[in-house]
């Protein structure tokens, strides 16, 4: 293929090398009908397949403009199964329709990180954990591409908010960046070499991400990738750095202005035509990758696919709260039911914006629920609220209390409409629409067996209302199966098996981003670091609603044996973590067990736990199962900015195995020994401490400082010895007056050794 690409590109004019770098139409590659070459046409994504009807038509104005396809949960509820297999299931079968339709590239998975919970696409993205959402992802790209249809991993890089999306500068630290806004990305592009990368709208500290220096020196060259990196939709700033910088495809192709500025370019000498043909024979690899791959199509079997939309779904809620047992329901013992709010009978099963599915069919909460209690049961419907309108319906209200009233319990649907939650605008709070949580409110008052049921694809508040609900399940935005997955949960057919992959806050203002979100004059400034998310809640013991990682069972399960391959573990070796978990309960069910490191002592400030591993095992009652977790130097590592290199430091080390960050259920302490040398560059301010840290220069200390010897000494004996360790070299000289006299001489000599 390399050959036969090296051949076109040398038989190419350069107008036509420069056609090749930006798109045809609105979801098409440019073709060359001279040499051949067709085009190849990519779609939205990332969980069902987005096809505009008319190509050239942005699908964006209402779904029927689009396709049939499937509609799987979106990208919070999938990664709340915590489910590898599953998200490479939906990747096979995204790719089965992809390829169906003749779609070549699918546009995502979105990686993005989630710092601030108003973030509008929340709900079409992973995590605020980078080893979580870079699991996903990876299992994701890898069943898609596995079908012959490329990834397209979005968005590059810290596009976490809608506000000015197209020009705010996300300002972050070199450490944030590495630490957590980029893994996923390197562990999708490590692991699942995805076709292509979208280059976001927004700057990274003042540049352009289409032409930012992250794209040559992390992307490519760091990591090593070699496949398309494609703007997103109309983020070109100026196409000629863009190409420059490493930006391959512009998209869509809008006029061919932007073509011609990369013809002007080379013959004015600006731009080398080498690069060009690096980009163009890129852009080119892609599309024999796709042709390739079009040469066997299946017929889709729709009712399939809506069957795994539903197991997906199944998996992606999360029981949050179950008091006195409260689920599952008996359908054998329940004599009626009030099924109230308008997301029961028009759930809300995906996000607004770009990915929004035209789907092949929807099922119905009501319906399902309904189908479930049978013909002998009265199941009573009230409105309650209307979802697009946040007023007090007084008529809505008083209708659903007296259903409520009626009936021995009632499951309550409640969530966010697009209006509030949807790419394009980030949230204004957290809250659910205040006339749903005053119908809830006034529910209780006649009724105290309440099951709420969210629709939402972000973390919401809760306030004082969740003591009004006796059982809560999150029910995300879960695709077209939604509706059945959620009675087969309510009924016990199935056993919820999700967890939290966002921490829900008591409070918005709780958040670590929310001094600095969404930001002011065109910048953005992501003064958290790296404590995000969890690790800035755990860090500073800030009481949450629902931590990271939690969610309930209708089972339960005892963890046991817990073993470490080795208590002292060098840094070329790696650390097998085996333990046990067993199903003790009554019904069937799935786990999913979180393992976290903690570093107990470091030079710089780290979080107090990390997530570096998971598992999930399905287990049948009484059944236990072994679970085996790999842990390598990176995993016990953090990015140090001032050396510009991952450090792993010699010390203590926490590995804990737990069912929720909060809720660790095994611990081991093992001792970690690192070649990584912390070199400070030791000058007159370093203090005592750091001139003490190694043995050379601990040498030389004692060598030059020879005169104050006995008192350093003595003082590191001392109570004060803190005082002592925290003086700048410069002053301990003060302590004799020779040495004062002469001490920049001295330092001089002092570093020019240290440094021999
Ligand atoms: C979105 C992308 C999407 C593209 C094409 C952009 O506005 O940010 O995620 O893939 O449009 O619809």
């Amino acid at each position: 293929m390399e050959k036969k690409i090296e051949q076109l590109i040398g038989e190419m004019t350069l107008e036509e090398k420069a056609s090749l770098c930006s798109g045809m139409n609105k979801w098409k590659t440019e073709s060359i009908d001279r040499l051949n070459i067709p085009s190849i046409i990519m779609t939205d994504g990332p969980h069902g397949v987005r096809k505009a009807v008319n190509e050239d038509d942005f699908g964006a104005h209402g779904v029927d403009d689009n396709e049939k396809a499937t509609g799987f949960p979106t990208a919070s509820a999938l990664a709340s199964s915590w489910d590898r297999e599953l998200l490479s299931e939906i990747g096979q079968a995204l790719g089965k329709e992809s390829k169906a339709l003749d779609v070549s590239i699918l546009l995502g998975p979105g990686v993005n990180m989630k710092r601030s919970p108003l973030g509008g696409r929340n709900f079409e993205y992973y995590s605020e954990d980078p080893y979580l959402a870079g699991e996903i992802g990876t299992a994701y790209v890898k069943g898609l591409q596995g079908e012959g249809v490329g990834a397209c991993v979005k968005h590059f890089a810290c596009n976490n908010q809608e506000f000015e999306r197209m020009s705010i500068s996300s300002e972050v630290d070199e450490r944030a960046l590495r630490e957590i806004y980029l893994p996923a990305f390197e562990k999708i592009v490590k692991e699942a070499n995805p076709w292509s990368i979208m280059a976001a709208y927004n700057k990274v500290n003042g540049i352009h991400a289409t032409e930012n220096p992250l794209l040559l020196d992390i992307l490519r060259k760091e990591w090593g990738y070699n496949g398309v990196v494609m703007s997103d939709w109309g983020a070109v700033n100026n196409r000629v750095m863009a190409l420059k910088a490493g930006l391959d495809l512009e998209m869509p192709g809008a006029s061919p202005a932007n073509d011609k500025k990369i013809v002007e370019a080379v013959k004015s000498g600006e731009l080398d035509e080498s690069i060009l043909d690096e980009t163009v024979k890129r852009n080119l690899s892609i599309l024999f990758k796709a042709l390739e791959s079009t040469k066997e199509v299946e017929t889709i079997d729709f009712n399939k696919h809506h069957e795994l939309a539903r197991k997906a779904a199944v998996n992606s809620m999360i029981l949050l709260k179950n008091e006195d047992r409260t689920l599952p329901l008996d359908s054998n013992t329940l004599k009626s039911m009030a099924v109230i709010g308008e997301l029961a009978v028009e759930p809300r099963i995906q996000g607004g914006g770009s990915s929004k599915v035209n789907t092949t069919q929807v099922d119905i909460p009501l319906d399902k629920i309904s189908e479930n209690m049978g013909d002998n049961v009265s199941v009573n419907f009230a409105r309650g609220y209307d979802l697009n309108r946040d007023y007090k319906d007084e008529k809505l209200i008083i209708e659903a209390v007296e259903v409520a009233k009626s009936c021995e319990i009632v499951v309550l649907f409640m969530g966010l409409p697009d209006l509030i939650e949807s790419e394009g605008y980030d949230r204004k709070h957290m809250n659910i629409p205040e006339n749903q949580v005053l119908l809830l409110n006034e529910i209780a008052k006649v009724n105290k067996k309440i099951v709420v049921v969210l629709n939402n694809g972000s973390a919401v508040t809760m306030g004082s209302w969740i003591k009004n609900a006796k059982a809560l399940l999150e029910g995300w935005l879960t695709g077209q199966g939604s509706g059945s997955a959620v009675a087969d949960i309510l009924f016990g057919k199935a056993n919820p098996c999700g967890k939290l992959t966002e921490t829900y806050p008591l409070k918005l203002e709780h958040n670590p981003s929310y001094l600095n979100f969404p930001g002011v004059d065109g910048k953005v400034k992501y003064e958290e670091g790296i404590f995000i998310g969890y690790r800035y809640y755990d860090k500073r013991k800030i009481d949450v609603m629902y931590p990271f990682g939690h969610g309930l069972s209708y089972t339960e399960f005892e963890y046991s044996n817990l073993n470490v391959s080795k208590n002292e573990l060098e840094d070329t070796e790696e650390l097998i973590i085996e333990a046990e978990i067993k199903n003790v309960g009554s019904v069937e069910g799935a786990e999913i067990i979180q393992l976290y490191v903690r570093d107990k002592e470091s030079r710089l400030i780290r979080p107090e736990k990390e997530l570096k591993g998971f598992e999930k095992v399905f287990l049948k009652q009484g059944e236990s199962k072994k679970v085996i977790f790999k842990l390598r130097k990176r995993d016990f590592s953090y990015f140090d900015p001032s050396k510009n290199y991952w450090i792993m430091e010699t010390g203590e080390f926490d590995i804990l195995l737990g069912s929720s960050l909060s809720d660790i259920r095994l611990e081991e302490t093992i001792n970690v020994i690192s070649t990584d040398k912390i070199e400070i560059n030791l000058t007159g301010d370093s203090p005592v401490s750091e001139w003490l840290m190694e043995e050379k220069s601990r040498e030389i200390f004692f060598e030059f400082l020879d005169k104050v010897r006995d008192r350093v000494e003595n003082s590191l004996q001392s109570e004060n010895a803190e005082m002592v360790l925290g003086m700048p070299l410069k002053k301990v000289m003060y302590f004799d007056t020779e040495l004062a006299s002469n001490s920049e001489e001295i330092i001089k000599n002092m570093i020019k050794k240290v440094n021999s």
